[in-house]
């Protein structure tokens, strides 16, 4: 492996202990919200897996999880502005309250293609909660129903979410510096 940002060890940018705090919040906020009623959790892959299964445990109502894969900018850290469906959810959304978790909103693009190639599944509800929103790169005008953390522009690892595939493991959020 040539790449040097492989080598680094990211520094820490949100320490385990608050990601978790942040997590049953967000969790509280959506049982508030949804009390009483049924809901479709979306796991947006891979980047959310460990985000998606900390917070589904601290809701109360009953739920499914259904999964959906993009693919945005394979091994790069700049955004090619295309998105690809790569895997599909497996049920009907049709009149179903449905919650998309996401990792990391940077341009808000990928965000932008999942909502609205949802929306046209015609589901009751569609809210999106994305664990780090990076709101000086936003480039759409797309909504996040529930934010975790607002960051900057740095090139995030750990929690589930990669550098070239590397990282996730990592308990905590971490930044890779000399990034961008
Ligand atoms: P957007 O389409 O520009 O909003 O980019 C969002 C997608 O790019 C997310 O789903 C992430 O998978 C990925 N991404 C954006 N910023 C980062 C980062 O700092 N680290 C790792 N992945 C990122
Ligand atoms: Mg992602």
């Amino acid at each position: 492996m040539t790449d040097e940002l492989l080598k680094q060890e990211p520094k820490i940018l949100i320490p385990e202990v608050r990601l978790q705090a942040r997590v049953a919040e967000i969790a509280q906020e959506i049982n508030h919200d949804f009390r009483g009623r049924e809901i479709v959790a979306v796991c947006v892959l891979k980047g959310s897996f460990i985000f998606f299964t900390d917070l589904i445990r601290h809701l109360d109502m009953p739920l499914s999880c259904e999964f959906l894969g993009v693919s945005s900018y394979p091994n790069r850290k700049v955004t090619s502005g295309e998105v690809k469906l790569t895997l599909d959810v497996g049920d009907v959304l049709e009149n179903k309250h449905v919650i998309v978790f996401e990792d990391v909103v940077d341009s808000g693009l990928t965000l932008s293609f999942i909502m609205n190639t949802l929306r046209a599944r015609k589901p009751a509800s569609l809210k999106s909660c994305s664990l780090l929103v990076k709101t000086e790169s936003l480039q759409t005008d797309v909504e996040v129903d529930y934010t975790g953390f607002k960051i900057g522009k740095e090139f995030v690892v750990g929690y589930g979410i990669d550098y070239a595939g590397k990282f996730r493991g990592l308990p905590y959020v971490g930044y890779l510096e000399n990034s961008h």
